[in-house]
């Protein structure tokens, strides 16, 4: 009979790497993959990664023997592994512990052609490896950092009494402009790819009160920018009885609280990233404020071609941005620029009461949102204006007909906010498995 192995041991408790601190001196089970390793032929260095972090573990002869050192040495990258050894603190190991390996086992011997290596590889290569490239350090820590976001506006929207509720994926009509739309066959007729919760919170809204919608939204929007993906996530609070000037404090005071838990629960990530977390500290209330039209003004001195009524591009946005080192709501649009449901200012018909909060260091807009109309013939006539098909609007504007109320909302995009939260260059990074204009795969 052979002797039971230590690695099989139930008396060793797992452990994941970014609890190790808890086990110094003691044994404990890791359950992870290798990372990377480099050998001096009697000592073994693994580095096992296992989602949660890295760590170094030393085998010896002595402790797994000739024939242990001699497969972790041949073990190729990425190779499953299950190890089982003793804690120890190391103020020099990456972590501030190392593990003393005294047995393994192989799980899996990965093929030794594992394509994504420790050197630098271009981003199209890594693109088209995306379900490997997330394994690497970086992308472990932007993805977590993105979880903790989405957490952090739940967190947020739950403790000021908003509702979850579900908005449709599968939608009949138009919600934020007809030119990027993805339709889909629907059984015998046609739907497409929701845009856009709003119109089914503004309904969820006058049931119960204040809500929020959180999900995949879909633009077909031929830009090859590093702002915009064709499917990203939103997630979009909507509250009755909430007017302007009420609905730009509840934003700042998500967007501050948010950026604070990142903070708080993601410092270790962000530095992995290479984000430096003094200059998030810096987001709270109150932020600064432009109109559109002193935006405009602002532009043109700036030498920028601008003219009053022109929509903001990206070097717009941007310019903006670098202005303040906080973000920065730009408010009062021209109503011809913005979304049908946009409530006109009472004092200027040209103006609409929407914002967009820009990030700064060039970031650009991060939310969008305003006041919706709740008037039934302004709506009436808006839909008219922009073409838009009135018997498929009937139920939102039903809504203007049973106990119409003032209200308002906003949708932030959970890849913008991330990348700038992160300092990222480009959106991609910060979806798992991001949809572009050129990309689809894997
Ligand atoms: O400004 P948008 O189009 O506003 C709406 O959809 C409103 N209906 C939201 C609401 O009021 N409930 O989009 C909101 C946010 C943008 O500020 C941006 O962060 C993100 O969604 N976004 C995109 N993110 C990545 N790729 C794209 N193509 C995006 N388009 C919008
Ligand atoms: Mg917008």
């Amino acid at each position: 009979m052979t002797r039971a192995r230590l690695v099989d041991d139930p008396a060793v408790k797992d452990c994941t790497i970014s609890e190790i601190s808890r086990f110094n001196e003691d044994l404990c089970r890791i359950k992870g993959w290798v990372y990377n390793k480099r050998s001096s032929g009697k000592i073994v260095f693994v580095i096992v990664r296992d989602g949660t972090g890295l760590i170094q573990a030393v085998a010896s002869r002595e402790d797994v023997g000739d024939e242990g050192v001699k497969l972790l040495d041949r073990l190729p990258q990425e190779s499953s592994i299950v190890v089982v050894g003793k804690v120890r603190e190391d103020k020099r190991a990456p972590g501030g512990y190392e593990i003393h390996l005294l047995d393994f086992r192989v799980v899996d011997e990965a093929d030794p052609d594992y394509p994504i290596t420790l050197k630098e590889h271009g981003v199209d290569f890594l693109l088209d490896h995306r379900h490997l490239w997330i394994r690497t350090p970086r992308q472990r820590a932007i993805l977590t950092v993105r979880a903790r976001f989405m957490a952090a506006c739940r967190e947020f929207l739950d403790k000021q009494g908003f509702i979850e509720v579900s908005a449709p994926i599968l939608t009949p009509s138009v919600c934020e402009g007809t030119t990027t739309l993805f339709e889909t066959r629907y059984f015998e007729d046609k739907a497409y790819l929701s845009q856009s919760g709003q119109l089914y919170m503004e309904a969820a809204a006058m049931a119960l009160g204040r809500v929020y919608c959180f999900g995949p939204t879909f633009r077909a929007e031929k830009s090859k920018t590093r702002r915009h993906l064709a499917e990203f996530w939103m997630v979009e609070p909507e509250a009755a009885y909430m007017e302007f000037e009420d609905l730009l404090k509840f934003e700042e005071a998500m967007v501050s609280y948010v950026v604070a838990r990142v903070l708080e629960t993601c410092e270790k990530e962000l530095r992995e990233i290479g984000r430096d977390p003094e200059v998030l500290a810096k987001i709270v209330p109150p932020f600064p404020r432009m109109t559109y039209d002193e935006a405009v003004k602002a532009l043109q001195e700036k030498g920028y071609e601008i003219a009053w009524g022109d929509d903001f591009g990206a070097p717009h946005e941007s310019e903006i941005s670098l202005m303040w080192d906080k973000p920065v709501f730009v408010t009062h649009y021209p109503k011809a620029i913005k979304a049908f449901y946009m409530q006109p200012d009472p004092s200027r018909d040209d103006v609409v009461l929407g914002a967009d909060l820009l990030a700064p260091e060039g970031y650009g807009e991060i939310t969008g949102g305003g006041q919706r109309i709740h008037d039934f013939d302004l709506l009436m006539d808006r839909i008219r204006e922009h073409k838009l098909p009135v018997e498929d609007y009937q139920w939102y504007l039903d809504l203007r007909k049973y106990g119409s109320v003032p209200h308002s909302g906003f949708g932030m995009g959970i890849e913008r906010a991330v990348a700038w939260i992160c300092g990222l260059e480009h959106v991609r990074e910060t979806a798992p498995f991001p949809r572009m204009l050129t990309r689809m795969r894997p």
